[in-house]
């Protein structure tokens, strides 16, 4: 009696017949599928894709706080404090570059800073106090007090960049857009 019962059991499971969820299952599936793992997935690729297209301004950010070594934002009066008359000092400046903040002979910041890469071939051009210019060690490139090219290779002069002091105190940085007043030209940072 018992094992007809099994019989009649497993017979009516028709195992040998694949087992195909309903239209209604399949449907609900096909979703979860398609809201869980493809749309994700292809938004997660289509946002880095679009942004290929997306041109970059030539130097990144417009502004920014000038940030010593640290990478704490620079006050104005701690920084004449801590640096002498006529000095040319280093910060991190626009797109994260070396920049030189400059203390004039009154004890003022000046309303420029000058980026410290070399305009012959990138290398990051120490002040000389002794020679009172920029001298690159690299090819020997050097600049006057003011970035302008005394001697060459190096083709143009250090990019200029204008300097304020906001509410708080802190020193910005932000793009030079103005002529260079060095020669009296449009800057060649901008072309
Ligand atoms: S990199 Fe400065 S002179 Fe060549």
């Amino acid at each position: 009696m018992f094992v007809v019962m099994l019989f009649n059991l497993v017979s009516s499971l028709n195992v040998n017949k694949p087992y195909v969820p309903d239209m209604k299952k399949r449907i609900l599936m096909n979703k979860i599928l398609l809201y869980g793992g493809v749309y994700p997935t292809l938004s997660g690729l289509a946002v880095p894709y679009l942004m290929f297209f997306v041109p970059k301004t030539k130097s990144g950010g417009n502004s920014q706080f000038a940030l010593d070594r640290n990478g704490n934002i620079i006050g104005v009066e701690d920084w004449i404090d801590s640096h002498g008359i006529n000095s040319r000092s280093l910060v991190q400046g626009l797109d994260g570059d070396p920049s030189y903040l400059i203390v004039d002979d009154n004890k003022n910041i000046k309303d420029f800073a000058l980026n410290a890469i070399c305009t012959h071939l990138g290398c990051v051009v120490p002040w000389v106090p002794a020679e009172n210019k920029f001298m690159c060690p690299c090819h020997g490139s050097q600049y006057d007090t003011n970035g302008y090219v005394v001697r060459g290779p190096a083709p143009l002069p250090l990019k200029l960049q204008e300097v304020s002091v906001n509410e708080n105190k802190k020193i910005t940085i932000s793009k030079w857009t103005k002529t260079d007043f060095r020669n009296g030209l449009e800057p060649w940072w901008l072309k």
